[in-house]
């Protein structure tokens, strides 16, 4: 799997100059947990008259309804995202090494590299353009009915095709609140882990810290630590839980990794995934 985004902002900070840089980033941190206050996002209403420009129709393929074999294109109505975080924070969200952070209302936090948005147009949708009821089946979490809104941030996958195997990752429902901040490193990579995670650490970022946890910085979906999980799992058992799910524990809301991906990679980061969480070490 590529990321190019992630592993790119990492790579700034190789694991040489980590010794340094971690003080940096304890003190950088410690002062700045957030960098910019939570807003939360206005109703489509007052949107409307803050945004330059009318609200637009976007066609995706939508990936909570999509797999491997099957596409189903889903018309939304919304602003591209940029326009709108350029409404909300001025220029300060391309402040390089900045993460957009979409907060959910059941505590699913999507941490977005900025400079994803410049490359791929996302959108902040708040309704179906065909009438249909704003809400999806969300096939990979077991779930029927899930609504949509308020906002939901979907990425114009038929423009760049090269997303469609990141399935739902980066795609959050029912956003309530947008905040800027940095990438965590203190908690990803700290003193102590060998040199090498780097990109696994973003991948996990990318794919699991939107629900899970690891030393403290994640989502509030699955609050358990999960570099303590992987440890205690056999490789097995944690391979089966990422690839799938549905297997160990039949209905549960733990998606796998995207089924729109090929075999291979999902195999490829399951692997790159346990390692690292098995050498984070975890703060007591
Ligand atoms: C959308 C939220 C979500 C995402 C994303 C997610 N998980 Fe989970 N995960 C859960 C939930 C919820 C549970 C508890 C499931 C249950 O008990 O039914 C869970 C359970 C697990 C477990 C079993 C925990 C244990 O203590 O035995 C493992 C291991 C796990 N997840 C690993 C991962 C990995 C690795 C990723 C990234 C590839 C990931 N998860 C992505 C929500 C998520």
């Amino acid at each position: 799997m590529q990321t190019p985004t992630t592993a790119r902002r990492y790579e700034r900070h190789p694991s040489m100059a980590r010794q340094r840089w971690a003080w940096a980033a304890v003190i950088f941190v410690s002062l700045w947990p957030a960098w910019s206050a939570a807003l939360t996002l206005p109703t489509p209403e007052a949107m409307r008259t803050t945004m330059p420009v009318p609200a637009a129709v976007v066609r995706v393929v939508e990936p909570h309804l999509s797999d491997r074999q099957r596409r189903t294109l889903v018309d939304y109505r919304g602003w591209p995202a940029e326009g709108v975080l350029d409404a909300l924070f001025g220029n300060d969200w391309r402040a390089a090494g900045v993460d957009v952070e979409f907060r959910a209302l059941d505590g699913y936090v999507s941490r977005i590299p900025a400079e994803r948005f410049g490359r791929y147009r996302g959108w902040l949708v708040y309704e179906r353009a065909d009438g249909a009821a704003f809400s999806v089946d969300n096939l990979q979490q077991n779930q029927k009915n899930v609504a949509l809104g308020p906002w939901y941030l979907v990425w114009d996958n038929q423009r760049n095709p090269e997303l469609l195997p990141e399935g739902g990752t980066y795609w959050p429902y029912q956003v309530t609140q947008v905040l800027l901040s940095r990438a965590r490193t203190d908690a990803l990579l700290p003193p102590g882990i060998a040199p090498g995670h780097d990109e696994a650490a973003a991948l996990a970022q990318k794919y699991c810290l939107s629900c899970h946890r690891v030393n403290g910085y994640g989502g509030d979906k699955a609050p358990a630590d999960l570099a303590r999980s992987a440890k205690a799992l056999t490789p097995a058992d944690f391979q089966r839980w990422v690839l799938q799910p549905s297997q160990v524990k039949p209905g549960t809301t733990m998606p796998g990794l995207p089924d729109a991906m090929p075999e291979s990679e999902r195999r490829s980061i399951a692997q790159r995934l346990l390692d690292y969480l098995v050498a984070v070490p975890v703060k007591p």
